[in-house]
């Protein structure tokens, strides 16, 4: 059966004080409204996402488009942003009378497939469910009014009177109900209230004089409810979810030197015996093979990016890899940096401030130290020197290096591209190569060395 997924996500957002709306605020390097569209494409088939915007329509409704689920939305415009009965009223005549809805807040981000199948499961014809959540600090929060245990109410903070106040049961704001129960009583929803709005909390009232039942369903992890509306509860979501992100890692099987300073912004895969040490970014879709080790203060992938490590490959303090194939046995860092398109095969090694970009190095070959390797295809065994450049742009194209297998090129080389070095070939060091050498040749492009006898230093006058 098709599920209708109603997300609201019209408002400003104005406690946040940024250009950006809040629905596309980042929360682990993903929009906070991304989120929730993940969990829908991925666990919840065959749905139909209603999603209500208004303010800064233009850019969050761009952004959706971006997404997989994209052809699953459907957009309602709520053009003054008069409550949230108001907005999911905006979705009312696109919801079939004999169908079943959710309804979901997009500043509250992180709500898990497992909690929307139980809320579609409580809603019948008869039934709302309600999430709800109890709180030591209910402040700001919808409160849970019960009579006898059934719920009969939710009062805003604002209208609450000081017992209710009280009641530290609290409203999340996400429902199950039936799309007839929305037909019937959306439309009774008035806006006699301190705020003046439509609150779709009072759909809970008029449910209960309708003889429809409120079923409650609470969450054991609070973050899943965690509603964000400025930078502070940003802040403090973002510190529980990298946690629990990394204490799933854990039950996994990685070692982290610190959960507390790790930080993941996609997603990672990892074989067994990884160890992360402290203060290391993750982002994109990162894959690490067996017994991989990522030393302290690395950034591994980029948003939107796949970086994939091999077995038994160090990464050491303070590198960068912003996409790319590492294969098995290879060493990287400390401080290098790994741009896009590049692969190392084998038991390469890359030092120290080496930049790598769009490159190939075969097997077991090293640059080791202080060099800049761009748009180069590097064979086998070759040994790259210490400050070796590749002079790959001529201030408009971008050209070739290919350097054989077993090659040597001394340090302090550079090679102006296009050009090729043959296998086995050597390369002076300080030679500036502008002509491609054959295998196992000697190229030197230096100025010769002249020693000048009995030579007279300058002195002070
Ligand atoms: C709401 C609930 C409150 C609950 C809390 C949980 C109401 C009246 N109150 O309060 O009971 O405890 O969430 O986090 O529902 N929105 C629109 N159009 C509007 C107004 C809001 O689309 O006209 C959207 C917002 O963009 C936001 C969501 O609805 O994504 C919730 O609105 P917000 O103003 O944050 O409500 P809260 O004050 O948090
Ligand atoms: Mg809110």
């Amino acid at each position: 059966m098709t599920t209708n997924i109603i997300i609201l996500a019209a408002g400003a957002g104005r406690r946040m004080r940024s250009a950006l709306p809040k629905v596309l605020q980042p929360l682990a390097g993903k929009p906070l409204l991304g989120h929730i569209l993940s969990t829908i494409e991925a666990h919840i088939n065959d749905s139909i996402v209603h999603l209500v915007t208004g303010h800064a329509s233009d850019q969050v409704r761009a952004y959706c488009e971006t997404q997989p689920i994209h052809n699953a939305i459907q957009y309602h415009n709520q053009e003054e942003q008069l409550g949230t009965g108001h907005a999911v009223k905006q979705s009312l005549t696109a919801l079939d009378k004999t169908g079943t809805s959710i309804i979901l807040y997009g500043d509250v981000p992180l709500i898990s497939p497992e909690t929307l199948t139980a809320l579609i499961e409580k809603t019948s014809e008869k039934s709302l469910a309600l999430l709800t959540q109890s709180l030591d600090n209910p402040f700001g929060y919808g409160r849970i009014v019960r009579k006898q245990g059934q719920i009969t109410a939710i009062v805003e903070e604002k209208d609450a009177n000081d017992e209710q106040r009280q009641i530290t049961e609290t409203n999340t704001g996400i429902m199950g109900v039936k799309n007839s129960h929305l037909h019937e009583l959306l439309p009774k929803i008035t806006n006699d209230n301190k705020q003046g709005e439509y609150y779709l909390t009072d759909l809970i009232d008029l449910a209960h004089q309708h003889d429809i039942r409120i079923e409650s369903h609470s969450v054991e992890n609070r973050i899943e409810v965690q509603g964000v509306n400025d930078k502070a509860q940003l802040a403090s979501l973002e510190r529980d979810y990298q946690q629990s992100l990394a204490h799933k890692l854990l039950q996994q099987g990685a070692t982290l030197a610190d959960p507390a300073r790790f930080d993941l912004r996609g997603e990672i895969h990892i074989g067994s015996d990884v160890f992360i040490d402290i203060n290391c970014v993750i982002q994109g879709k990162v894959t690490l093979g067996n017994h991989v080790e990522i030393g302290a203060n690395c950034v591994i992938g980029e948003i939107g990016k796949e970086v994939t490590i091999g077995d038994h490959v160090e990464i050491k303090a303070n590198s960068i890899i912003e996409s790319g194939t590492i294969e098995n046995h290879c060493a990287i860092g400390p401080f290098a940096r790994i741009r896009p398109d590049t692969h190392l095969n084998a038991y390469a090694k890359i030092g120290n401030f080496v930049e790598i970009k769009k490159s190939t190095l075969g097997q077991g070959s090293k640059v080791n130290h202080l060099s800049y390797i761009g748009d180069a295809q590097i064979g086998e065994k070759a040994n790259i020197g210490a400050g070796t450049i590749t002079c790959n742009y001529d201030g408009v194209n971008k050209h070739k290096t290919v350097i054989g297998d077993d090659a040597f090129i001394g340090s302090n080389t550079s090679l102006v591209a296009p050009v090729n070095i043959g296998k086995k070939s050597t390369v002076a060091a300080g030679s500036t190569i502008t002509k491609d050498s054959d295998n196992e040749q000697l190229a030197i492009a230096r100025g010769k060395q002249r020693n000048i006898d009995n030579w007279q230093r300058p002195e002070k006058k």
